[in-house]
């Protein structure tokens, strides 16, 4: 007894210092939920690398601490959006946060304000599930079910959080596509870390946009630092006139088609976007099939749970990475988990009605678990 005792006891110190050196790597203490927000891990896609002979990595912005697994994405920009309020003196302490918004940015408000003692409104379209309104309550915000009506309706939700911060004292509309803090993020943050961990090779960068903060600060920040050299692309889902647009040099075209991805596409060039848009060396579309053929991918061979705008965005870095050539490393965004998609992502039934039962590969089906 004594003997298996003391085995067990030097085997587990022994296991101990090896565990050590990973707890020497971790983030450290950091203050509050605002500190936690950021320096997220870079994941090196394994089999992707070694097909295409590139170092593929993916920076796990789902690592940030809002929502945990749900929809950490948009920490970063809730943060700056509000930083930069209080430092161009709108916000007192007390103060309100409106913003309309029916994806990720308003939980990361939600979760911001609270840690900062502000109040948060979220304006939402009426045609948002339950579950999201509940989850932002829980969080503290008061949330305002609104008609879903086109942008250049004035009831649209956007105008109408405007309109409410106008009316409030103390309160700021914080405009998360057209308020360029949301960009800057990105730029001091983002960026920054992902030249950091990458030892400065960084030959190529891609990913999606919905406000299109990511893209140009991303993009913004490792030109600059790689003197022009890092090549930066936008990828872009079906839907969007994004791709479009740079592929025509500047051609705006009406709107078309769509996409499963949630998050990322527009119809417009944001003001966050428009700041750096000249800065994007090309455009990548990919095609849904593509994009849920990668969901699986990523899950069976990497062992990522990940939403379909991450999937995009790897699937775009691994064509960019077929493209510029093996020894070349390609960085991407991997936004959040598919928790909050799975209902959708991993149906047979709504695989089926999209057309897209087909493009998953025979032996990856067995992850489409529900009816
Ligand atoms: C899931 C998801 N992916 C991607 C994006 C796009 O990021 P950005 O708004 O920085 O363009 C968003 C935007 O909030 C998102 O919610």
């Amino acid at each position: 007894m004594l003997r298996r005792g003391i085995r067990t006891f030097a085997t587990a110190a022994e296991s101990a210092v090896a565990y050590n050196i990973k707890v020497g790597r971790a983030q450290g203490k950091v203050n509050g939920f605002i500190g936690a927000i950021g320096n997220t891990p870079m994941i090196r896609l394994n089999k992707l690398s070694e097909e295409t002979g590139c170092e593929i990595y993916g920076k796990a912005e789902f690592q940030n601490p809002g929502g945990s697994q749900l929809t950490p994405f948009a920490d970063r920009a809730a943060l700056y959006v509000v930083k930069d309020a209080e430092e161009r003196g709108l916000l007192q302490p007390g103060g309100t946060v409106i913003e309309g918004t029916a994806g990720n940015t308003g939980i990361g408000l939600a979760h911001v304000c609270r840690s900062k003692g502000y109040q948060c409104k979220i304006y939402m379209p009426d045609t948002q599930s339950q579950g999201k309104i509940d989850l932002l309550r829980l969080l503290g915000a008061e949330v305002f079910p609104v008609p879903a009506v086109p942008f250049d309706d004035p009831n649209n939700y956007n105008h109408q959080a405007k309109r409410a911060a106008e009316e409030i004292e103390n309160a700021v509309w914080t405009n998360q596509f057209d308020n360029t803090a949301n960009r800057r993020a990105h730029i001091e943050t983002t960026g920054p870390e992902i030249w950091a961990q990458l030892g400065g090779k960084v030959d190529a960068f891609t990913c999606a946009t919905g406000t299109g903060g990511t893209l140009a600060g991303v993009t913004r920040y490792l030109k600059e630092v790689s003197d022009g050299q890092t090549e930066c692309w936008l990828a872009d889902p079906p839907g969007s006139v994004l791709y479009s647009y740079i592929k025509s040099g500047g051609k705006l075209s009406e709107r078309a088609g769509g996409s499963i991805t949630e998050g990322i596409g527009q119809g417009r060039v944001t003001d966050n976007l428009a700041k750096e848009i000249s800065l994007i060396s090309d455009a990548i579309q990919v095609p849904d099939s593509e994009t849920i053929k990668m969901v699986y991918r990523l899950l069976d061979e990497e062992g990522l749970y990940m939403g379909a705008s991450s999937a995009l965005n790897v699937v775009a870095a691994y064509h960019l990475a077929q493209k510029i050539g093996p020894g070349k490393t390609v960085a991407t965004i991997l936004c959040d988990g598919a928790y909050r998609y799975a209902d959708r992502l991993f149906s047979k039934k709504w695989l089926q009605a999209k057309g897209l039962d087909t493009a998953i590969p025979a032996h990856l089906q067995k992850y489409a678990v529900l009816d």
